[in-house]
């Protein structure tokens, strides 16, 4: 590896890698972004003039035969992920991808091989782990500050946030709510509950309101999914069990006519407990009960947590060290994200 840089090729040149990756690698100072890809070439030749990064690409290959490019970021829509990550293993590249890993518990399983063939570096973005909430409660959770956590709740509930265009249309995203949104608190809870083994779900599924029109929210009026497919599900509830007798519940939607709750994640153990946003941890102090809110450093988005995530891909790329969220993360968290899917129609519990 030249200069001690990761030298990154960014596949897919939309809003992520538009407003999130491109800037935090930019940061970095362990990485250096070399490329752009995008099957629209205009649209990787704009983010290149943009952020003054060399090399426009819209020939897949062309990135992958760049020896000047060691990494791959994934920033393609979630049907794309699994023949993406597989080629640029092939190609030697190290990974990192966007969430959802895939589509399907099948697609991520080969996905995972191919990597372990390969032995390259394959990081989950999971940026959600990288909110210096998350650092704090993970870091409390390792040092066993709440005992035993037998239970979990989280979700996302937005009263009109349906993303528009892709998102929506099943062909083109492989699922609705679950995988847009479901994935940021599903992975994001099991890891502070310290990655139980799930062993079985029962999900619901819905989609009642579909596309709308509102006066009522900017940014998220459903125009695209209005003129488009919509075949996704908008929302999802779901009860998650794990081996070690500990469960978590689930409640996401895109909308619905209900209060808005902002992403949230609780965890329940035997000694404490914690909720991420806001952050707070509860305990017990001299037979009173305590609730106790560490001061963050002010951040006004999610692009620090962006720029801690393609900080320590870049890292652990450089110095062989093992990235978190892992490979095997997410897969599990396929596992329980496709569940809820097959529970819904199913009408039962399923096993894992
Ligand atoms: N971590 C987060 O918070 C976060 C936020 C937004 C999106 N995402 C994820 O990032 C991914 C992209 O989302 P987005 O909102 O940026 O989508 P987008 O539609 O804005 O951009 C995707 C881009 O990829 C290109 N593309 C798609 N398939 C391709 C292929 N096979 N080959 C070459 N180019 C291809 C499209 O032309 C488009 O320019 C999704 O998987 C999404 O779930 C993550």
């Amino acid at each position: 590896m030249s200069d001690k840089k990761a030298r990154i090729g960014i596949i897919g040149a939309g809003t992520v890698a538009r407003d999130n990756q491109i800037p935090a690698f930019l940061k970095c100072d362990e990485a250096e972004v070399i490329a752009v890809f995008d099957r629209h070439i205009e649209r990787a030749q704009a983010l290149c003039q943009r952020y003054g990064i060399p090399k426009a690409y819209s020939v897949l290959e062309e990135l992958l035969n760049d020896e000047d490019i060691d990494c791959v970021s994934i920033c393609t829509g979630n049907v794309s992920h699994e023949s993406l990550v597989i080629a640029a293993a092939k190609a030697g590249k190290n990974i990192l991808c966007e969430k959802p890993m895939a589509i399907s518990v099948q697609e991520a399983e080969n996905m995972k091989k191919a990597v372990e063939e390969s032995g390259v570096t394959f990081m989950m973005a999971f940026v959600n782990r990288f909110r210096q909430e998350s650092i704090i409660i993970s870091e409390l959770l390792e040092q066993q500050r709440f005992g035993q956590i037998y239970h979990a709740r989280c979700g996302w509930v937005r009263r009109r946030g349906t993303p528009s265009g892709w998102f929506t249309d099943k062909s083109k995203s492989g699922g609705g709510a679950v995988l847009d949104i479901g994935v940021h608190v599903i992975d994001l809870t099991w890891y502070l509950m310290g990655r139980p083994r799930p062993v079985s779900v029962s999900g619901v599924t819905h989609r009642q309101i579909g596309a709308y029109e509102t006066r009522s929210v900017k940014g998220w009026a459903a125009a695209g999914a209005k003129n488009g497919v919509f075949d996704n599900e908008e929302a999802a509830t779901a009860l998650i069990r794990f081996e070690n007798g500990a469960s978590m519940s689930v409640d996401i939607s895109w909308a619905i006519n209900g209060k808005e709750e902002k992403m949230f994640s609780k965890i329940y153990g035997t000694r404490g407990g914690a909720s991420f946003r806001p952050i707070e941890i509860y305990g017990e102090e001299n037979g009173f009960l305590t609730d106790t809110v560490p001061v963050l450093v002010p951040e006004d988005s999610w692009q620090p947590a962006f720029e801690r995530e393609t900080a320590h891909f870049a890292h652990c790329v450089l110095t062989g060290e093992k990235p978190m969220p892992s490979l095997d993360d997410g897969l599990t968290v396929q596992r329980m994200l496709n569940a809820i899917y097959d529970s819904a129609a199913l009408g039962r519990e399923v096993q894992l």
